[in-house]
C-alpha cells in the first residue's frame, strides 16, 4: 500500500513540475508566473481541486508518442475566491508553450461544462502559442468545442479571461467572447496572426508589443477591459472584480457588509458643477463620492473615456455605473463611448446588477469620421441597450442632457424607473447659442439680438423644470444628498419585476 501511495505521489511530482526546471527558469525570467504559481495567487489558500492531472495526449506525429507529459499544458479545476465557487484552466506555457491539443482542449471542455451546470464563473489564464501544431485539424476541432461552449456559457455564467503571455491564432477568439479579458503589460499580447505573418501578407512591419500588446488593446482596439503591471496585480484584481459579480445569472450579486452611512451628505458635490457651462468637471468624483466607501471598479478605463464604465456598491450590493465624462471630448458620446458602454449595459442587465446612470452629454460628436464610421448603427447600440435592460435603472442629470443622447441615456422614456435631475440640469434638444443660430438665422448679423435670444431660450430651457412639469423627471434633487437619494431608488426597486415580450434572441444592430 505504501508503494501504491508514494507512486501517486511521485506522479503527482511530476505532473506538477510541467515542463521542467529549466523552462520554469525560463518563464520566471520573462517576468511570468508559472500556471500553478498564478492558481496559488487567484485562489483562496488552499481550495484549488484539481482535474485531470494525468491526462496526455494522443497525438503520435513528429515523435510526439516520446513525449507525453502528464496534464497536457493546462492545469484545470475549481476553487474559491473569498470563499465564493470558480471554474478555471490556467494554461501551462513550460509544456509545448501552452498550446492546445485535441486532449488540453477537452480538459477545458470539461470545467467548461461543470461551470454551466453549476452556475460559477469560469476563468481562463491564458498563456498558449495556439493551435498545437503537431496536431493539426484534431487542435482545430479543440478549439471550436471550447469556442461553442463560451459560446453557451455567454449571459448564463460570468466568464473572464486574463492574457497573461502570448495568445495566437485560435488562443485569442476563446477570450474575445468571455466577458472580461484583461492583460498583463509587457508579458502579454494577442493578436490573430502575428508579425511575421503580417509582414509577408501585408509587407508591414510590427512588434509584437505594438501588433497585439496590452496598450495596443487597452487604447486603441478595445479588445481589453484594463491591464495590470504583472501577474500578482493582475490575479489580486481579478479576485476583486469577482466580488462585485453574482456566480450566475440566476444569482443575486454578493452582498458585502459596509461600513458607510446611507445618510451620507456630500456637501461638495453642490459645487462640482462650474459656473460656466462649458467647463469641464470630473465626473469620477461624483462615482466615488456616492459608492460605498468610494470603491469602484472601472472598466475599459483607457478606452473612449469620455464615458466612463464600471462597479460601485450601494448599500453593500453592485451597481453598474455608466456617466459621460465632461472632461474628455465634454461628454459627447461617440462610436467608441457608445460600444463601450452599450456592451457594459447588457453585461449588467444579463446578470441582474442595477443601472446607475449619471448624465452630461452635450450630444453625439459630429463630424464625417464618425457619420463614416456608422455613429447611427453604433449609437443605436447604446440606444438598444438601455431600451432591453429590464434591471433597476436609476438616472441623475447632473448638468447637459441634450438632443438624441438625452434619449439615449438611461432616459424616462426608455423605462428609466427613476430619473433625477440636479438643479444644474439643462434638459433641451441642443444648447442655447446653436438653437438661436438655427432658428433666428436672418438676425445672425446682428450679435446684440442673437445675445437676447440665446439669454431668453437658456432662460426657458437651461433647467430642469420643463421635464419635471411633464414628469420626464421624476425629481429635482440637492446634488449633496445625490447618495441616499439614489441608494433609496435602488431599495425601493428590489422587488422589480419585468419581462421583454417572447423571442429567440434579439437583434441588436451589431
Ligand atoms: C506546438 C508550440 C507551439 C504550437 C510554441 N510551441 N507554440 N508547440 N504548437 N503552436 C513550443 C515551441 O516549440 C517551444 O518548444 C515552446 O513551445 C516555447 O516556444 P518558443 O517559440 O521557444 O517561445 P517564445 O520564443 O516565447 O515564442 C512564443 C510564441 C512562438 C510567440 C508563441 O512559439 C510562436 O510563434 N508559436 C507559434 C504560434 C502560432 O502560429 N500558433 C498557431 C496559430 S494558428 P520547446 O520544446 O523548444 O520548449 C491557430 C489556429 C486556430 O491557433 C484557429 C481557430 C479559430
Amino acid at each position: 500500500m505504501t508503494d501504491i501511495l508514494q507512486e501517486l505521489e511521485a506522479r503527482r511530482a511530476v505532473a506538477r513540475a510541467g515542463g521542467g526546471a529549466a523552462r520554469i527558469e525560463a518563464q520566471h525570467g520573462k517576468g511570468k508566473l508559472t500556471a500553478r504559481e498564478r492558481i496559488e495567487l487567484l485562489l483562496d489558500e488552499g481550495s484549488f481541486e484539481e482535474f485531470d492531472m494525468f491526462v496526455a495526449h494522443r497525438c503520435t506525429e513528429f515523435g510526439m508518442e516520446q513525449n507525453r507529459p502528464a496534464g497536457d499544458g493546462v492545469v484545470t479545476g475549481w476553487g474559491t475566491i473569498n470563499g465564493r465557487m470558480v471554474y478555471l484552466y490556467s494554461q501551462d506555457f513550460t509544456v509545448f508553450g501552452g498550446s492546445l491539443s485535441e486532449t488540453h482542449a477537452q480538459k477545458i471542455c470539461k470545467i467548461q461544462d461543470m461551470a454551466l451546470q453549476n452556475g460559477a464563473p469560469l476563468i481562463g489564464l491564458n498563456d498558449s502559442g495556439g493551435a498545437r501544431i503537431q496536431e493539426g485539424v484534431a487542435s482545430l476541432a479543440g478549439y471550436a468545442e471550447v469556442f461553442q461552449r463560451n459560446i453557451l456559457a455567454s449571459g448564463v455564467v460570468p466568464q473572464i479571461s486574463v492574457i497573461m503571455g502570448p495568445c495566437a491564432g485560435g488562443a485569442v477568439y476563446s477570450p474575445a467572447i468571455t466577458d472580461f479579458i484583461f492583460m498583463v503589460k509587457d508579458s502579454s499580447y494577442m493578436f490573430v496572426t502575428g508579425p511575421d505573418v503580417v509582414k509577408t501578407v501585408t509587407n508591414e512591419v510590427v512588434t509584437a508589443e505594438e501588433l497585439g500588446g496590452a496598450t495596443t488593446h487597452t487604447r486603441r482596439s478595445s479588445v481589453a477591459d484594463g491591464a495590470f503591471d504583472n501577474d500578482v496585480e493582475a490575479l489580486a484584481e481579478v479576485r476583486r472584480l469577482v466580488d462585485f459579480l453574482p456566480l450566475n445569472n440566476r444569482d443575486r450579486p454578493p452582498v458585502r457588509p459596509f461600513f458607510d452611512e446611507v445618510e451620507r451628505i456630500e456637501e461638495s458635490l453642490d459645487t462640482l458643477i462650474p459656473d460656466n457651462a462649458n467647463t469641464p468637471y470630473d465626473i469620477k468624483e461624483l462615482i466615488l463620492k456616492v459608492a460605498d466607501e468610494g470603491d469602484f471598479y472601472e472598466i475599459q478605463e483607457d478606452f473612449a473615456k469620455n464615458i466612463v464604465t464600471g462597479f460601485i456598491r450601494l448599500e453593500g450590493s453592485t451597481v453598474g455605473v455608466v456617466a459621460n465624462q465632461p472632461m474628455v471630448l465634454a461628454g459627447c458620446l461617440d462610436i467608441d463611448a457608445s460600444r463601450k458602454a452599450a456592451r457594459f449595459v447588457r453585461f449588467c442587465d444579463a446578470f441582474e446588477i442595477p443601472l446607475l446612470t449619471f448624465v452630461d452629454v452635450p450630444g453625439f460628436l459630429p463630424g464625417t469620421g464618425q457619420e463614416y464610421g456608422g455613429v447611427i448603427k453604433h449609437g443605436a447600440k447604446l440606444l438598444f441597450a438601455y431600451g432591453e435592460a429590464t434591471v433597476p435603472k436609476v438616472t441623475v442629470i447632473t448638468r447637459k442632457a441634450y438632443g438624441g443622447a438625452y434619449d439615449v441615456m438611461a432616459s424616462k422614456h426608455l423605462r428609466g424607473d427613476v430619473n433625477y435631475a440636479w438643479p444644474t440640469a439643462e434638459i433641451a434638444v441642443m444648447g442655447a447659442r446653436g438653437a438661436t443660430e438655427i432658428l433666428y438665422r436672418s438676425e445672425l448679423g446682428e450679435p446684440e439680438k442673437i445675445a437676447a435670444r440665446t439669454k431668453q431660450y437658456e432662460d426657458r430651457f437651461a433647467n430642469p423644470f420643463v421635464a419635471a412639469e411633464r414628469g420626464f423627471v421624476d425629481e429635482v434633487i440637492q446634488p449633496r444628498s445625490t447618495r441616499r437619494r439614489v441608494c433609496r431608488a435602488f431599495a425601493m426597486l428590489r422587488g422589480k419585476r419585468l419581462s421583454n415580450p417572447w423571442k429567440k434572441h434579439d437583434n441588436i444592430p451589431l
